[in-house]
């Protein structure tokens, strides 16, 4: 059976999945949905599918099996519901939502209805993850490093706090969610934000330019991950994670292990992309969603992360997550 895939908004992460769905058997882009209309037929004239200026239409109309939510931070909430009134599985973009809310009505929703549903982090399908993992076994993870470190995107949104809910919601939440993949849960997070520039450069940014933040896990190890969009230019971008006698580094590439004997280099010989996309189609298919990485329940607590790190960079004080 060919799955039926539908797309509530198609901007630049949504190309990413239909160009991988349209690649894959067993799949086909059938219709999409998006506020933007001269996006929307352009896109649909790429995939050869029916374009909805309305999305209940679409949810009515088009017989989907699954839908994918690829829109902006600010615009969650009656999207998910009306996927989920539907009874469809969805795959949602990260970050889920800007602050706590709607993610955990939605959280709610699904948890009722036990829905099928994957989130984008993609970062928990890299080999160097998963290698990571193993590495792991067996050895006391201390402390954690890390970074987000680059330029600004420039689509209009990102730049607004009330709409991307800033660097670390939006962007550095792979870092926080990929720690919490390798550490566990986060108790506490304590965080500094600061404008450094970028509000002389780009007309209407609200959001801070550098932040860091410092959290405590429940498994007692602690760790900083700092951020900046400020830069002209790329850099470092990952997580280090720092035992008694290994130290890995997980890049987009893959992963460094450093011990006294030697220090080893995987790379990553698989899209994380296409994995978590392959995942999320196989749990559709079979109803069974055990091998889902991300699941929305993994998102939300990753959320309430970022979240309370905004509050904490608000309120100058620590902010406890028991
Ligand atoms: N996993 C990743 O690596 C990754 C990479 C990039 C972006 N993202 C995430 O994907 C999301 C979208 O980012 P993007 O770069 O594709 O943004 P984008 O601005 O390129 O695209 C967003 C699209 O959503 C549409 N849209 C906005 N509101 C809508 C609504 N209410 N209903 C339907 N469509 C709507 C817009 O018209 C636009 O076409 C963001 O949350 C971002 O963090 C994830």
């Amino acid at each position: 059976m060919t799955l039926r895939i539908g797309f509530i908004g198609v901007g630049g992460i949504a190309e990413v999945h239909l160009r991988n769905i349209a690649a894959t058997d067993g799949a086909q882009v059938a219709a999409m949905y998006d506020v933007n209309p001269e996006r929307l037929q352009e896109m649909a004239h790429r995939y050869g599918c029916a374009a909805y200026d309305d999305m209940q239409e679409m949810l009515q109309q088009a017989a989907l099996d699954a839908v994918y939510v690829c829109v902006p931070p600010f615009a969650h909430g009656e999207i998910e519901f009306s996927v989920l009134e539907h009874g469809l599985p969805m795959f949602v973009e990260k970050p889920i939502s800007i602050g706590e809310d709607p993610a955990r009505q939605i959280l709610d929703t699904i948890e009722s209805r036990r829905s099928i549903v994957a989130v984008g982090y993609h970062w928990r399908y890299a080999q160097a993850a998963q290698r990571a993992k193993e590495r792991l076994a067996g050895r006391i993870p201390a402390m954690v490093q890390g970074y987000w470190m680059g330029d600004m995107p420039m689509v209009s949104w990102w730049r607004r706090m009330d709409q991307s809910g800033g660097q670390l919601v939006e962007q550095t939440t792979h870092i926080v969610d990929l720690a919490r993949y390798l550490l566990g849960n986060v108790r506490e997070v304590y965080a500094v934000f600061a404008q450094r520039g970028m509000q002389d450069i780009v007309e209407g940014v609200t959001v801070p330019d550098v932040g860091c933040i410092t959290l405590r896990f429940e498994n007692g190890a602690v760790g900083t991950i700092s951020n900046t969009c400020l830069l002209n230019q790329g850099y470092t971008v990952g997580l280090d994670i720092l035992t008694r006698d290994a130290i890995l580094e997980i890049r987009g590439d893959g992963l460094t292990e450093r011990t006294t004997a030697q220090t080893v280099i995987y790379r990553n010989q698989e899209n994380p992309y296409l994995s978590e996309d392959i995942a999320f189609l196989d749990a559709v298919r079979s109803g069974d969603p055990s091998r889902l990485l991300s699941t929305y329940k993994d998102a939300f607590l990753t959320q309430r992360v970022t979240a309370a790190a905004n509050r904490s960079a608000a309120s100058g004080r620590p902010v406890s997550l028991d």
